[in-house]
């Protein structure tokens, strides 16, 4: 593939490939954007079927941080790693010391964390070579992200339920909650702790077993949560859940989940407008966990204070989005792609 010709190609700063003999590493790191601060974001390990598809993978992800730390008000760029490879089979310390190689030569442009197929321990031998690496299962990192990203969540669902529903509080309100892993389930206990109504689906059934006991949560099949009758769909699995077959079938009010990338394709977005379904865009919804590991990049010593703190911001920019997507009737993750630019390019002040 060209680089400056692909499709995914938005004006990225700086895109290296590393390849490591002895481990047999073979990493991309893209770096989208540094103008408000150095880019941060995850190393994902996936076994992509041709480099083609990595390098996409690599190029709108970091795209994606870009603007997720922007929404965010953070001081940050957007960036991401990517490495080839099976993380069940391939992983050894010398390719993770390899990869910390890799981003250590970026003298700071870039810092990484852990992400899918990635963990915080593969991150402390990455930090090993090199202290650009986030969320190291270490004393004094900023440890797991998933409550924060859950609490930003709810804070999205909170604005989203303000602003579609007009209710002041989540009692009685039904939540399909798609997939119950480390984000899913945490905002499925935050969500029934306010009294909402929770309907869930996941593919490991000790996990749906769990919230059905404990939540009081009704239960359906994979195949069937995305179509509940609901006031809110909360989708906290896969990407591109939005797409051409899902959408007839959604009977919901809100969508506001924690997955990334949940619009198959932007035009999915318009269409959920379109049928005055209400969308919270992912990342604005899902950046709580960034603004948390962003506090080892912000402050000498990780202080979970700080992430408290800031996290509201995630309901004053969705409080934004809504109004301002009422207001010139354009679709919510258009207005929130607009407004990201708008921050990267100095227009416009914090939330
Ligand atoms: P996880 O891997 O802990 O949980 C995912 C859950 O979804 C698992 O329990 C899995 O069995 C289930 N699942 C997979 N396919 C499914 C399907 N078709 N239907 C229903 N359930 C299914 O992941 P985690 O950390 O909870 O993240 C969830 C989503 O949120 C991911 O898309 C992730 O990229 C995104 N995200 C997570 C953040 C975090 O702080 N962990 C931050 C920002 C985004």
């Amino acid at each position: 593939m060209s680089i400056f010709d692909a499709v995914d190609f938005a004006d990225h700063e700086e895109i290296c490939h590393f390849f490591d003999r002895s481990s047999g590493l073979r990493a991309i790191i893209a770096i989208h954007d540094t103008r408000l601060g150095p880019a941060v974001g995850g190393c994902r390990m996936w076994n992509y079927a041709s480099e083609d598809e990595a390098l996409t993978d690599a190029l709108r992800l970091s795209r994606g941080m870009t603007y997720k730390a922007a929404m965010a008000d953070l001081p940050l760029g957007g960036g991401k790693s990517v490495i080839r490879g099976d993380a069940a089979t391939m992983k050894s310390p010398a390719l993770f010391r390899a990869f910390g190689r890799a981003v250590e030569t970026l003298k700071g442009r870039y810092y990484t964390g852990e992400d899918v197929g990635t963990t915080p321990a593969d991150m402390a031998l990455a930090g090993r070579e090199t202290r650009f690496v986030l969320g190291r299962d270490e004393a004094g990192s900023s440890g797991d992200p998933s409550p924060f990203t859950a609490d930003g969540v709810l804070m999205a669902i909170e604005a989203a339920v303000a602003h579609g529903l007009g209710a002041s509080d989540l009692r009685g309100l039904r939540v399909a909650v798609q997939g119950l892993g480390n984000v899913g389930m945490a905002l499925a206990e935050r969500l029934f702790a306010r009294g909402a109504e929770l309907i869930v689906a996941d593919l490991d059934e000790r996990r749906v077993a769990s919230a059905t006991a404990r939540l009081k949560a009704g239960s359906v099949t994979v195949g069937e949560i995305a179509g509940v009758e609901c006031d809110v769909f909360a989708p906290c699995a896969l990407g591109a859940v939005v797409d051409d077959g899902s959408l007839p079938r959604f009977r919901c009010a809100i969508i506001a989940g924690s997955a990334n990338n949940q619009l198959h394709r932007e035009e999915h977005g318009d269409r959920l407008h379109e049928r005055g379904i209400l969308f919270a865009p992912d990342f604005v919804a899902n950046a709580g966990g960034l603004v948390n590991i962003a506090q080892e990049v912000l402050s000498p010593r990780y202080d979970r204070e700080r992430t408290v703190a800031h996290l509201p911001v995630i309901r004053r920019r969705l409080r934004q989005i809504f109004e301002r997507s009422a207001a010139t009737g354009s679709p919510t993750h258009r207005i929130a792609l607009a407004m990201a630019r708008e921050i990267v390019e100095g227009q416009r002040a914090a939330a």
